[in-house]
């Protein structure tokens, strides 16, 4: 890709329009110059981008966010008992380990599909609506790992449907990428490293994590990805087992069981920081690099 439309395509992914007139469009010659256009924000772009729902928190900052009142509750309510009766405690319902690590290496995508979808190995699955899978070509050559379904994924059963979501399809569209159409080679498989929603969105706990954590090593064997994005600290947490900050990890090609593994930003932390857009774009600038250099 030339260096003019890169430039193009990040300002279209950061919602941003170039204004020069028609005579004077020459393309910069370098990145530096790129930031010396005269640079506007699309009204439409913007509001694609950040939408009317507010978006969700990025994970470093779930933990500052307001304790909203927890989720009215769908079922019947059991009526109070009788006075003087003492009403016997129903027991939570019973939570079973997940199948291991040698069953799930034998299984197949329908297999694994219902696996998680009637996984009960941690308390998420008392408050989830739906398990969230994942989504794209199951032999995709680029792998996008996030965090956590949030409210809408949860209400929908797919990842990324959110705002965060739709910064992510127009950063995959900026570079000719879909979770739905196309060849392997053009699609993503989006997959989180929680297949169901942490109540109030906070963050994933270790011990969720660490059960959830084969689903997603096996979803990762059956697509056997070119390369791998992972989105946020806990993605990184999960795939690279390090706990450094993705400023310091971005930047340079990690791997993941033999698959290049490329750190950056949570587009959820990017609706809430625009300059590290531009940091983003880079990284899948480098996906893309990577990719294209692999033998
Ligand atoms: N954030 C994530 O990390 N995953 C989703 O599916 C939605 C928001």
């Amino acid at each position: 890709m030339s260096w003019s439309e890169r430039q193009r395509r990040m300002l279209e992914m950061m919602g941003l329009r170039v204004w020069a007139p028609e005579a004077a469009a020459v393309p910069p010659a370098d990145e530096g110059a790129a930031a010396a256009v005269a640079v506007a924000p699309s009204a439409a772009a913007e509001t694609r981008a950040e939408p009317a729902v507010a978006p969700r928190p990025p994970a470093s900052a779930r933990s500052l966010e307001p304790v909203a009142p927890p989720p009215a509750a769908t079922g019947p309510r059991a009526a109070p008992p009788p006075e003087g009766v003492v009403a016997t405690p129903v027991p939570a319902p019973s939570r079973e380990r997940g199948a291991g690590r040698a069953a799930l290496a034998q299984m197949d995508w329908t297999q694994l599909r219902e696996q998680v979808a009637q996984c009960r190995a941690c308390a998420l699955c008392e408050t989830r609506k739906n398990t969230v899978f994942g989504v794209g070509h199951e032999r995709a050559h680029w792998m996008i790992v996030g965090e956590a379904p949030g409210e809408q994924e949860d209400l929908r059963g797919e990842p990324f449907v959110g705002p965060a979501g739709q910064l992510l399809d127009s950063m995959l569209a900026a570079l000719g990428l879909s979770r739905q159409d196309g060849p392997a080679e053009r699609q993503v498989y989006i997959a989180n490293t929680l297949k169901c929603r942490p109540p109030r969105n906070r963050n994933p706990e270790p011990s969720e994590l660490a059960q959830c954590e084969p689903y997603l090593q096996r979803q990762i064997e059956l697509i056997q990805p070119r390369i791998i994005l992972a989105m946020g600290r806990f993605a990184v947490q999960q795939l690279l087992g390090s706990s450094e900050a993705i400023g310091r990890l971005r930047g340079r090609v990690h791997e993941y069981q033999g698959v290049p593994l490329i750190v950056t930003y949570h587009p959820a932390y990017l609706l809430r920081n625009l300059p590290d857009k531009a940091r983003a774009w880079d990284d899948l600038c480098l996906a893309l690099q990577t990719l294209e250099r692999a033998p």
